[in-house]
C-alpha cells in the first residue's frame, strides 16, 4: 500500500479490531464530542454512600430545574475531582448562583472534611443556593456570603486550597490579585469561561506568564476551564 494515509487508517482499523477482540474497547479513547456530553467513557458519578446519593440527587435536580448560568456537568465533575484529589480543606468560590458548582465542590469536601466559602451578589440566587445546600445535607460545610465579592473577599485571611472564579468576567484579574496570595503552594486556581464568553486577556496573561504558576486550559470546546497550579 503506497498511500501513507490509507496505510495509517488500515493500521488503526486493525489495532482497534485487535483491541476489540481482546475485550479492551473501554480503553479506546473516543472524543467526548463524538459521544455527546454524557459519553460512554465518563459514565455517571456513582454514589459510594447514602450521603453522596443525596448530594447527587440534588445536583441532578438543580441541573434540571434551578440552574442559572451554571457550569456544564462535565465542569462540575472536574471541580469535584480537583478538590477531592488535592484533599481540599478550604475552597473559595466567586459566583455561587443557585449552588450547582458549589454542590459538586461540597461532594468533594464531604469526603475531605473541608468547607466551602462562596460569594453571590444576587439575594434570590444566594437564598436558593442555601436551600439547595440544606436539602443536600451539606449546609454545615458551606458559608454562603451575600454581597459584592470584590469587597467581601478582602475579609478572607485563611489559606485557600482551591479558588474557583466564576463571577463577573471582567473581575477575574481583581479576584486573582486579591486572593492569589492566600492560595497555598500546591493549591489550585480554577477559572470558568476561558473559551466562552471571551475571557479577560489580562487574566489569561497573568496565569500564563508567571513562572510561579502552571496553567492548562480544559474543556475548551465548551465554556472552557483554566486550571492553574500554584507551584511549590
Ligand atoms: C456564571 S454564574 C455562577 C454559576 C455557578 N458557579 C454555578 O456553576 O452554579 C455567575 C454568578 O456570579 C454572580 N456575580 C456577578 N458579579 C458578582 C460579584 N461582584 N460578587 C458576587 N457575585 C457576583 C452573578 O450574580 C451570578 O449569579
Amino acid at each position: 500500500m503506497k498511500n501513507p494515509g490509507r496505510r495509517r487508517a488500515a493500521l488503526r482499523a486493525s489495532l482497534l479490531a485487535s483491541l476489540a477482540a481482546l475485550g479492551a474497547s473501554a480503553f479506546v479513547a473516543v472524543p467526548a464530542r463524538a459521544q455527546g456530553r454524557r459519553g460512554a467513557t465518563s459514565g455517571r458519578p456513582l454514589p459510594r454512600s447514602a450521603d453522596e446519593r443525596r448530594i447527587l440527587a440534588v445536583i441532578e435536580d438543580v441541573y434540571r430545574n434551578h440552574r442559572y448560568l451554571s457550569v456544564p456537568e462535565e465542569d462540575g465533575r472536574l471541580l469535584r475531582l480537583l478538590a477531592e484529589s488535592i484533599g481540599a480543606k478550604h475552597v473559595v468560590e466567586l459566583g455561587t448562583s443557585t449552588g450547582y458548582s458549589g454542590l459538586w465542590l461540597l461532594l468533594a469536601l464531604a469526603r475531605t472534611g473541608g468547607r466551602l466559602t462562596t460569594f453571590e451578589v444576587d439575594r434570590g440566587r444566594h437564598q436558593m443556593a442555601r436551600k439547595n445546600f440544606e436539602r443536600a445535607g451539606v449546609l454545615n460545610l458551606a458559608a454562603p456570603v451575600l454581597g459584592d465579592a470584590h469587597a467581601e473577599i478582602t475579609r478572607l485571611k485563611e489559606p485557600i486550597d482551591l479558588l474557583f472564579i466564576d463571577a463577573d468576567k471582567e473581575g477575574y484579574l481583581d479576584y486573582l490579585l486579591k486572593l492569589g496570595h492566600l492560595v497555598r503552594a500546591g493549591g489550585l486556581i480554577v477559572a470558568h469561561n476561558m473559551a466562552s464568553p471571551a475571557p479577560d486577556p489580562r487574566y489569561v496573561e497573568a496565569v500564563t506568564t508567571d513562572p510561579a504558576l502552571e496553567t492548562v486550559f480544559l474543556n475548551m470546546d465548551e465554556a472552557g476551564v483554566g486550571v492553574t497550579l500554584k507551584k511549590r
